[in-house]
């Protein structure tokens, strides 16, 4: 075992040198070495005569060690890069490799982080959470793919809401928001073949604004951040993969729906549906087994379900 793993397995709490060098199988020399290397990439550890070694709670570093120590499943496969293009693009390229289900890729920083609709979404170094998981969803049709979209917001939310304690709406199909501004958005992409009609991969993209005090001004009118909350993003990532892949193993049964529908911010509210350039209002009356939002639109009830929509809640 590695140092870190052992530190991270420990967090809070005073161990020796000599019993990490036992546990790792090490020297007290290595010990020490090692230790001085994790203080050099920016862990806070804490070195108290006597006592030994501590990994502060505190400390908010990405790392795969840290994420594992949380997970408590050595079944996922975590990656965690310093810097990626986009770790849904990253993560598709393993998925063509062969990679396997329960590969989830996670970068401290995106330099072309990928909003639904071609936006691009904004990814500063340490202060968000951007992360892939990718499945290979066999008996999964084509026309539920919305429900892993509204599967991954509730794994969001009720991640966010462990680790930070805060409480955030969903907003169709799977946007996060805090108090009216949006901290979690999300990017589902796939490939799916023609013939079978099967879908090859499947990656969840999860963007969610954690640290940020500021935003860009073209976005700071309507992000905002977890930041009220105390945490480190680790814990919130292994939560998130956790909560959705407990879902993910019964999504027939489509038991997360119902969490979906208590933390919809749009149900029963007045929305504003854009579809290309046709406009109107709506009343919105429920969410459908198959993820669609019922409308009621002039007396009428309508189905939608198409990505390209877009609602605005009207307050
Ligand atoms: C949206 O709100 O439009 C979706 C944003 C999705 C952002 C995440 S960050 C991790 C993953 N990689 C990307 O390039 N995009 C998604």
């Amino acid at each position: 075992m590695l140092v870190i793993e052992l530190l991270e397995k420990s967090r809070g709490r005073y161990l020796s040198g000599e019993l990490i060098a036992q546990y790792c199988g090490i020297t007290r020399a290595a010990v020490w070495k090692q230790i001085k290397s994790l203080k050099e990439q920016g862990y806070q550890i804490e070195s108290r005569k006597g006592k030994g070694y501590c990994l502060a709670n505190d400390c908010d570093i990405l790392s795969q060690e840290a994420i594992s120590s949380y997970l408590h499943d050595p079944s996922f496969q975590i990656i965690v890069k310093s810097e990626v293009t986009s770790t849904n693009d990253v993560l598709k390229e393993l998925a063509q490799q062969g990679y396997p289900e329960k590969c989830v890729l996670i970068a401290q920083t995106q330099t072309k982080g990928k909003g639904r609709k071609g936006r691009s979404f904004y990814s500063p170094n340490d202060d968000g959470l951007y992360m892939s998981l990718l499945l290979r969803p066999k008996q999964l049709k084509p026309e539920d793919t919305l429900l892993l979209s509204a599967l991954s917001a509730c794994a969001v939310q009720s991640g966010i809401k462990r680790v930070t304690g805060l409480d955030t709406q969903i907003k169709w199909i799977n946007d996060i928001y805090l108090k009216g501004k949006k901290v979690c958005g999300i990017l589902c992409e796939g490939s799916c073949s023609i013939e079978t009609n099967e879908f090859d991969y499947i990656i969840v993209g999860i963007g969610i604004n954690c640290h940020n005090t500021t935003f860009p001004q073209d976005i700071k009118g309507i992000a905002a951040s977890l930041q009220s909350a105390s945490f480190i993003r680790a814990k919130l990532a292994a939560a998130i993969i956790a909560d959705f892949f407990k879902d993910y193993q019964t999504l027939p049964n489509r038991d997360f729906l119902s969490h979906y529908r208590k933390h919809s911010c749009v149900i029963g509210k007045m929305i504003q549906v854009y579809q290309g350039n046709q406009t109107y209002p709506a009343k919105v009356l429920d969410i459908d087994e198959h993820g669609y939002l019922i409308i009621e639109k002039d007396g009428h009830l309508e189905t939608l379900s198409s990505g390209e929509i877009t609602i605005r809640v009207k307050s």
